[in-house]
């Protein structure tokens, strides 16, 4: 008898062609009654399927007793019970390093996009200001510029890496110093002080949480652009907002946000803001490797063998 799983969350049609092969699917995001459907099979439920974005908490895990793996699309955690599942003696795993590459590119799109005014020219050219108008109005340089990354993880060093191919000076700050050609500055308000550019790569979660508050938006200052990579959580959005607004930051460009995917509309009133919806991983390559990495981790753990990937 194949293993039943729960899919709260497809993967791209060639792994759940896969899935479909070796496992008995129940597909619970397309179910008319998902909570009946939780019911009836969730006794005989040994794995789970989800994503960052669908995550998986405390009220599923006490419904599949016979839960044995989470495998999750997607390397953040911060929407998965991990403590519970791991009390429970359930595995988690989740799609670390086939996405920094384009997270990375993304990054630099997003400092390129801000500080070259892209959204601003293409509209410009796009409508006819050009002819009417003239030139647009002057951008700013990158190279040259500081970069602060918050959380050099494996994201925030390839951002690290592209942006030092942009000449940009890199610092960063995180729980310790490592062992990097870039600065560390153990304070954030000072990181930001410094930065031109202040890029956040850090996981999102309870110990993140408004990191980025009024403080270090006044720290930032006027001149100064915040990019997020990272989840909306790590950003007091409503200081944000108040810092754009009134122009106490130079502006934002965001690839998440706290109440995704119904944005605050206040976002859509600023000038000073360049808005990606969640999307940095979002390539066919990449969501490939993750919806791959993803069947590889279960087949690895009823198959017998150690995880790819498990979240320790
Ligand atoms: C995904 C992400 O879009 O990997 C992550 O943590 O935020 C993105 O790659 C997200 O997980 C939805 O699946």
């Amino acid at each position: 008898m194949k293993p039943e799983l729960l899919v709260l969350k497809p993967l791209l049609p060639r792994q759940m062609e896969q899935l479909d092969g070796h496992f008995t699917l129940h597909h619970v995001y397309q179910a008319p009654a998902p909570a009946d459907l939780i019911e009836s099979v969730g006794p005989r439920i040994r794995g789970v399927v989800t994503s960052g974005a669908t995550g998986f908490g405390q009220d599923m895990l006490v419904r599949l007793p016979a839960l044995e793996i989470v495998a999750s699309s997607g390397v953040g955690t911060d929407s998965i019970d991990i403590p519970a599942c791991h009390a429970r003696g359930v595995p988690v795993t989740n799609t670390p390093d086939v996405l920094n590459d384009d997270v990375a590119d993304l990054g630099i799109a997003l400092i390129l996009g801000a500080m070259r005014q892209l959204a601003q020219g293409h509209a410009y050219t796009r409508d006819g200001s050009w002819s009417r108008k003239g030139p647009m109005a002057l951008t700013r340089s990158v190279c040259g510029k500081t970069l602060g990354i918050v959380g050099l993880g494996r994201i925030g060093k390839e951002l690290a890496e592209r942006a030092s191919a942009l000449k940009m000076k890199i610092a960063y700050t995180g729980r310790k110093p490592q062992d990097t050609p870039y600065d560390f500055v153990a304070d954030l308000c000072e990181l930001a002080g410094r930065a031109d550019v202040l890029a956040l790569t850090c996981p999102g979660g309870a110990a993140t949480r408004h990191l980025i508050d009024a403080r270090v938006l006044a720290a930032l200052g006027p001149e100064s652009w915040v990019v997020n990579l990272s989840r909306g959580s790590v950003i007091d959005e409503t200081a944000l907002i108040d810092a754009l607004q009134q122009g106490k930051i130079g502006g934002a460009a965001l690839d998440v946000f706290e109440n995704e995917p119904h944005i605050n509309p206040a976002f859509s009133t600023l000038e000073n803001v360049l808005l990606y919806p969640h999307h940095a991983s979002g390539t066919v390559e990449t969501r490939d490797a993750m919806s791959q990495l993803v069947v590889d981790n279960l087949l690895a753990h009823f198959g017998g063998q150690s995880l790819l990937t498990p979240v320790r």
